[in-house]
C-alpha cells in the first residue's frame, strides 16, 4: 500500500485532488493535512470523509516538529502539497503570513521529507503544486514556458517562487526526488469566493456590484478545477523526476470579457433579462502590482504525459455556475463572519 500524504486538501483544489486519488486508488492509503484556515473546508469531502483508504490530519505545516512525527508515525512514500495562502489580495495585506505558511511551512515539510526518507529516497516523492505566477507578467504577446525565467511581482507569488526554489535546492542538495508543476488560474466548484469567478457569481446571485479592478484589461488562462486534478495525477504519477510542468487551458480572457459572459450565462440561469447583471459592473481601484497577463505553454504536459483539458471554458463555467446556484448553504457558510469583515475592508 502506497501512503500519500496531500496537503491543502480542504481547500479548492486540494479536495478535488483528495477526491480523486480516494476514489481512483483503493489501494492507496490518502492522507488529508490541513490546518482549516478560512479558505479550509471539511464540507468540500463530506462524499469521501468515511471511505476506509481516507484519514483527516489537522496539523500547522508550520509545525516543525508536528510535520517530522507525523512523517515518522504514517511513513508517507509520497507528498502533494497544495496548503498555502493562496489569495493574491491578502498578500498585499498580509504578506508575512504568505512568507510563514508558502516558504517556511514548505521547508518543514522538506526537513521532514528529507529526515523520512534519506536513507533510501527510492519509491519517494515530493510533488510542490506551484502557479503560473512565479513567472511575473507577460506584454500583450507570448506565452510562460517551463524555461521562462521566474520573476514574481506580487508578495504571493514572490512566496511561491522561493517555495519552488526551495524544493529545487532539496532536490540539488540532498537528492530528494521532487517534480513541480506551475499551473494557471482554477475556476470550478468549491473555489472560496474571494476568487474572481466565485465571487462574482455570488454578487451576480445577490445583485450586488461586480467590483473590477482598474479597466479589466488584465487577462488570465482559465483551467477547469478537475482538469488540473487529473493533470497532478498524472505527473505524480508519470512525470520525470527533477522536472518541471506548466498546466493550462490555452484560454485566455481578459476579466472584463469574462465577467460579461459570466453575467449573460447568470441572466440566463436566473431567469433574467438580457443585460441585466452587466449593470452590476463596477470599475474599481486597481489591484497594486496588478500583473498584466499570464498565458500558458502547457505544450510539454500535452506532449509527454498526452494531457489535455476535458470541457471547454463555456461548459466549464455553466458546470461552475450550476454548482454555486445548487450549493446556496456552502456558499451562505463560507460568507459569514470574517468574510464580511474581510469585504468590507478590501472593497469599501
Ligand atoms: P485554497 O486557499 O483554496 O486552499 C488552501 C488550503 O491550504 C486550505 O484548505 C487551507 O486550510 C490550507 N492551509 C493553509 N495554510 C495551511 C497551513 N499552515 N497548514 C496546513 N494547511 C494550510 O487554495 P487553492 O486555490 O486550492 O490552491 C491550492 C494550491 O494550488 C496552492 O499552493 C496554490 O498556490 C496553488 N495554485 C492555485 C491556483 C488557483 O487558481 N487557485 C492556481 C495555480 C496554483
Ligand atoms: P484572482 O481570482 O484574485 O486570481 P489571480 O490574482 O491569482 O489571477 O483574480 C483574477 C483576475 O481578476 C485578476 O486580474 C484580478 C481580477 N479581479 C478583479 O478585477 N476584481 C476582483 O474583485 C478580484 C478578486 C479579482
Amino acid at each position: 500500500m502506497k501512503r500519500v500524504l496531500i496537503t491543502g486538501g480542504a481547500g479548492f483544489i486540494g479536495s478535488h485532488v483528495v477526491r480523486l486519488f480516494v476514489n481512483k486508488y483503493p489501494g492507496y492509503h490518502i492522507y488529508n493535512l490541513d490546518t482549516l484556515t478560512y479558505a479550509g473546508n471539511l464540507e468540500n469531502l463530506k462524499d469521501i470523509e468515511q471511505k476506509k483508504n481516507y484519514s483527516f490530519l489537522k496539523a500547522d505545516i508550520n509545525d516543525v516538529e508536528e510535520m517530522d512525527k507525523l512523517f515518522q508515525t504514517h511513513q508517507f512514500d509520497g507528498v502533494i502539497h497544495l496548503a498555502a495562502e493562496s489569495h493574491v489580495d491578502r498578500s498585499i495585506t498580509d504578506p508575512l503570513a504568505f512568507v510563514k505558511t508558502n516558504v517556511l511551512g514548505t521547508l518543514s515539510l522538506l526537513e521532514a521529507a528529507k529526515k523520512q526518507w534519506q536513507s533510501d529516497f527510492s519509491g519517494k516523492r515530493f510533488y510542490h503544486i506551484s502557479t503560473d505566477e512565479v513567472y511575473g507578467t507577460l506584454g500583450e504577446t507570448g506565452l510562460f514556458t517551463e524555461a521562462t525565467n521566474y520573476d514574481p511581482n506580487s508578495p504571493y507569488s514572490a512566496s511561491k517562487a522561493s517555495s519552488d526554489h526551495f524544493v529545487r535546492a532539496y532536490g540539488e542538495t540532498y537528492g530528494l526526488p521532487y517534480v513541480i508543476s506551475n499551473c494557471s488560474n482554477n475556476y470550478g466548484p468549491n473555489q472560496f469566493p474571494e476568487k474572481l469567478i466565485p465571487l462574482f457569481i455570488n454578487n451576480i446571485t445577490h445583485k450586488q456590484a461586480l467590483p473590477v479592478y482598474g479597466d479589466g484589461n488584465y487577462t488570465r488562462d482559465w483551467l477547469y478545477v478537475i482538469d488540473h486534478a487529473v493533470a497532478i495525477d498524472l505527473i505524480f504519477q508519470q512525470g520525470k523526476n527533477r522536472e518541471t510542468y506548466n498546466i493550462g487551458g490555452f484560454n485566455e480572457w481578459k476579466n472584463i470579457d469574462l465577467v460579461k459572459l459570466l453575467c449573460q450565462k447568470m441572466d440566463e440561469k436566473l431567469g433574467r433579462a438580457a443585460g441585466e447583471s452587466e449593470q452590476l459592473i463596477t470599475f474599481v481601484k486597481d489591484r497594486p502590482g496588478h500583473d498584466l497577463r499570464y498565458a500558458i505553454d502547457a505544450s510539454k504536459i500535452y506532449r509527454e504525459l498526452g494531457w489535455k483539458p476535458s470541457v471547454t471554458f463555456e461548459e466549464g463555467l455553466v458546470k461552475t455556475i450550476d454548482w454555486y446556484l445548487e450549493h446556496e448553504t456552502w456558499l451562505k457558510n463560507v460568507t459569514s463572519g470574517d468574510y464580511q469583515k474581510y469585504y468590507q475592508k478590501q472593497y469599501k
